[in-house]
């Protein structure tokens, strides 16, 4: 089959590159795609618009090359009703509707959503109006968790240890504008202590598959300091084991199979991936955040541990067909989804100054280009070993040179029998990469 992906960040490079290596694919297109999806084996890019004015032409696209299944990539193409308009169209999609998108474009509904299912979260209050949200401040002792209530481009989550910090902030993102109309309302978050962990499943409303947990590294410096970002890097499988027995268990019944049954309850037609980003804490874990589509940087390194016909797993969900390819007689076991026991590692390398301004077209070495500008040579946009894949989010072609375009510019990531071994390959791999003012955190995994 023919697969379109729309995005053109790292967790699209890897969803590119997972569905071109799955048997049943033919060919991959990937909308508009960046110079590692460009030279992903079975893979290309194409110039489309992802706004609701293209909407019409990427419908067309997909007759036209027989894109049996669209898997939508951002949070924004979602919300923008991108799956509705497909499937209304009569194209299998992989992600959910406008509807379901709410539970990530509003951080209150997420967690209004968690109360009445009863999924397990921390204590939230929601302000429309500054002076509230500052008596709020004034009136509770910190710290204090601040949510932009709507979409801020992973830059809407804001920790403030003293009352100044966190009165400033409100005026900022509340009254300055200073994350648009997203941050116009803002949701207060109890503040949880514990480790953070992200469990993502695939459903199609009716069953789910978890797929394997991850951890995440938000802050920007070493040590878990500094502001957030949208992921300096992550690793997977996490070690449960000092939580005690049971645990996975109960992240898998408490949160992921009430939030689809949730979803089902509440008529929302769900076919896609449901990101629980959750807070281990002594009375379990709770959903600090409910997302609507893979996590970046958590996908590149869940999907590499993923075994099975990826593609034709995604084309189930989208047909609402995953309880039978995942149990039915029909499908051969080897084409289900299963998990390798190999742990996985992804290092980001950032540009100097994010996640505040950086600059652009920085030329990267180390990363060879041949073929002409737009063919990168390292096959399936990796360095040529399975075991190492870099992955590129930030970056462009710009006379023939590979150069920055992003804050976060790569994704390197490591396979290996452990995750100490993996993270030895994906820094071995970090430290032959250079460009002007690259950064990155060398606590991952630890
Ligand atoms: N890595 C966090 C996210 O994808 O939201």
């Amino acid at each position: 089959m023919n697969v379109l992906v729309t995005g053109s960040g790292g967790r699209e490079h890897a969803l590119a590159w997972r569905i071109a290596r799955s048997p049943s694919v033919r060919r991959v297109f990937v909308a508009p795609g960046n110079p590692g999806t460009a030279s992903t084996e079975n893979a290309e890019n194409v110039a489309l618009d992802i706004a609701p004015s293209g909407f019409e032409d990427i419908a067309r696209f997909s007759r036209e090359k027989e894109v049996e299944l669209v898997v939508v990539g951002p949070e924004n193409h979602l919300a923008d009703g991108l799956a509705d308009y497909l499937r209304a169209a009569g194209i299998n999609v992989f992600g959910p509707g406008k509807a379901g998108t709410m539970l990530e474009a509003s951080k209150s509904f997420g967690m209004e959503f968690a109360r009445r299912h009863g999924i397990p979260h921390p204590s939230s209050e929601t302000f429309d109006d500054r002076r509230e949200a500052e008596d709020y401040v004034k009136n509770t002792p910190g710290p204090w968790v601040i949510k932009t209530d709507g979409l801020a481009l992973g830059k809407g989550v804001t920790i403030a240890t003293g009352r100044e910090a966190a009165l400033e902030t409100v005026r900022k993102v509340m009254d300055e504008g200073a994350l648009g109309e997203a941050g116009r309302r803002v949701v207060f978050q109890e503040f949880l202590e514990g480790q953070e962990v992200t469990a993502m499943c695939i459903t199609d409303g009716e069953y789910m598959v978890p797929l394997p947990l991850a951890r995440d590294h938000k802050r920007v410096g070493e040590g878990d300091t500094g502001p957030m970002t949208g992921g300096m890097g992550a690793f997977s499988p996490v070690d449960l084991r000092r939580y005690g027995e049971g645990l996975e268990e109960a992240i898998r019944k408490e949160v992921l199979e009430r939030a689809v049954e949730g979803l089902r309850a509440d008529g929302i037609d769900y076919r896609g991936v449901l990101y629980a980003g959750l807070m281990l804490t002594r009375g379990g874990p709770k959903v600090l955040e409910f997302n609507v589509r893979f996590g970046d940087p958590e996908t590149q390194c869940v999907l590499p541990r993923l075994e099975g016909d990826f593609a034709r797993v995604l084309l189930a969900c989208a047909k609402r067909e995953l309880r039978e390819y995942m149990t039915g007689d029909a499908v051969r076991p080897e084409d289900r989804l299963r998990v390798k026991v190999e742990a996985c590692a992804t290092v980001v390398m950032a540009s100097a100054g994010y996640p505040g301004s950086y600059k652009k077209g920085v030329p990267i070495h180390g990363l060879a280009l041949s073929g002409g500008a737009q063919a990168p040579s390292h096959p399936a946009g990796a360095s040529g070993r399975e075991d190492v894949i870099v992955f590129h989010a930030g970056t462009k072609i710009e006379g023939g040179t590979l150069v920055t375009s992003g804050g976060r510019v790569l994704s390197v990531t490591a396979l290996a029998p452990s995750l100490d071994e993996a993270l030895r390959l994906a820094y071995d791999k970090v430290s032959s990469i250079e460009f002007e003012g690259a950064f990155y955190r060398r606590d991952i995994g630890r």
